[in-house]
């Protein structure tokens, strides 16, 4: 017989009083007097639990069954019943009782069914989906992720798999990693750090982990006219916030004939088609982050689903911010790049949605940015949104050569480094646009969480890689 999981029961896919297998870990177990004892299991499939009831006619009651934990795993052979509870649906009557894996030394099993604060939790990276709160962050981040698929194949943009190992810098002027297989000892030697050194490396050149798949995304979206990468990127900054991580997710669409009004549309649509789903899929586990302190998930995701969003330039932002009462760090002046603080202030006191930002100085974004014709301004957006900050970066690539090549000199990159990309603009150049989607900073939004390292498995951040 095949287990079934708890998710399909609760749905009622499962006939009442048939046998079936469920398989799970305990959140908490209670042995009543008259021989009876209340087992509630998670198997992750879900939100909700499954009680089962075990009983003395079980073979193995008294050796196993009294001395469960939390934390145990267990096999569970029984009829499905309607539960004369009225906190829960079904449950199940065991019939048998396999032990999977016992619990070693319960008192130092590090989840126990008491309350756990993230902080604690980050500590127990491989233990904490254990926890209601991160199996509900995981069962939401996975919605978002087919809905972003969903989403880009029914708009017909195919899915570009972009080189994780890269030997030019997409932004200009990243920190980037980067990855060599020479003898640390080696690279550590001044006298011998150089391009030299990197000849004899196993790329034979110098190469890093890339910042973005843009670049490399643009020569396929000449192409293929719609395409959007989706995978890792990894930065080097020593940005300790709460925002930033050093290796996390892009879904970078580009698009051909584009312009970037067009990729303002296709934005908001993608983030209100991924803010639809995850009500539609996920309502148990986006109820249990609104009852669990992250009271504006609801507003967040009614942000988004109803695109009430604000459309302003650089120029009119840096107005309101002039204007504004707030005690800024930094004096409001025409060129500055906004900061979080900035950010805030526009998404949280003064709009109180989300914002798009257009038409930003040319210098303090990247080379790949089209010129306006002030010759001051780029035709780039950003979309800043409550709590978060920044959370999609993008804009009208540049496609004439001339006015690349004087971007390319002004900012003090090599020509011949970006040869390749000059080239998709001698042979059938074409206007096109793209954006980066930061997939943690969304699950950020979408949960309501406040710490990134929360909102993917395994956090990589300065000085941590655990696990
Ligand atoms: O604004 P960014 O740097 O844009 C690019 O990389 C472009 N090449 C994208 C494109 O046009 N195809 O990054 C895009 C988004 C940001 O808006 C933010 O959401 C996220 O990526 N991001 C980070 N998320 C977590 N940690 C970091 N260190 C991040 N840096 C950027
Ligand atoms: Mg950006």
């Amino acid at each position: 017989m095949e287990p079934v999981s708890i998710k399909n029961i609760l749905r009622g896919y499962i006939e009442i009083n048939s046998t079936v297998i469920v398989q799970g870990w305990i959140r908490t177990k209670r042995n009543s007097k008259i021989g009876i004892s209340f087992i509630v299991i998670n198997d992750g499939s879900c939100l909700r639990n499954l009680q089962i009831i075990a009983n003395t006619s079980l073979k193995n009651y008294t050796k196993d069954i009294l001395l469960l934990t939390t934390g145990c795993a267990i096999k569970v052979f029984g009829n499905l019943k309607i539960s004369p509870n009225n906190n829960q649906k079904y449950e199940i009557q065991a019939i048998e009782i396999k032990i999977l894996g016992w619990i070693d030394n319960p008192k130092k099993y590090p989840i126990s069914s008491k309350y756990h604060t993230t902080e604690y939790l980050r500590e127990h990276l491989h233990l904490r989906p254990r926890t209601n709160l991160f199996s509900s962050i995981t069962r939401i981040r996975h919605i978002v992720a087919q809905s972003i698929h969903k989403f880009m194949h029914k708009k017909g943009f195919y899915w570009i798999a972009t080189p994780l190992i890269t030997s030019i810098d997409t932004e200009g002027f990243s920190k980037m990693f980067c990855v060599s297989t020479l003898e640390v000892v080696h690279l550590s030697q001044k006298k011998n750090y150089g391009i030299k050194k990197f000849s004899k490396d196993f790329f034979g050149k110098k190469t890093f982990l890339t910042v973005s798949g843009q670049l490399a995304g643009e020569s396929y979206a000449c192409s293929l006219s719609k395409i959007y990468t989706f995978g890792p990127t990894f930065r080097a900054e020593h940005s300790n916030t709460r925002r930033h991580l050093s290796e996390f997710w892009m879904i970078e669409p580009e698009m051909a004939f584009a312009t970037l009004n067009d990729i303002i549309e296709l934005a908001k649509k993608l983030l209100q088609y991924i803010a639809k789903e995850i009500v539609i899929h996920a309502k148990d586990d986006i109820q249990f982050l609104f009852v669990n302190k992250h009271a504006k998930v609801h507003i967040y995701l009614h942000q988004l689903i109803c695109e009430d969003f604000v459309h302003i330039s650089y120029t009119e932002a840096i107005n309101v911010l002039k204007k504004s009462q707030e005690n800024f760090n930094n004096k409001i002046l025409w060129g500055m790049n906004l900061n979080f603080e900035h950010e805030c202030y526009l998404t949280e006191k003064y709009y109180n949605k989300p914002v798009i930002i257009t038409d930003y100085p040319k210098d303090i974004k990247a080379f790949y940015m089209r010129c306006n014709n002030d010759l001051k301004t780029v035709a780039a957006m950003d979309i800043l949104v409550p709590g978060i900050g920044e959370i999609i970066g993008g804009g009208q690539r540049e496609e004439r050569l001339d006015k690349l090549d004087k971007s390319l000199k002004n900012m003090g990159l090599e020509k011949n480094t970006y040869q390749w990309y000059r080239e998709l603009r001698k042979y059938g150049t074409v206007p096109h646009s793209g954006f980066g989607l930061g997939l943690e900073r969304l699950i950020m939004y979408v949960t309501g969480v406040k710490n990134i390292r929360d909102v993917i498995p395994f956090p990589r951040t300065f000085h941590n890689a655990d696990f």
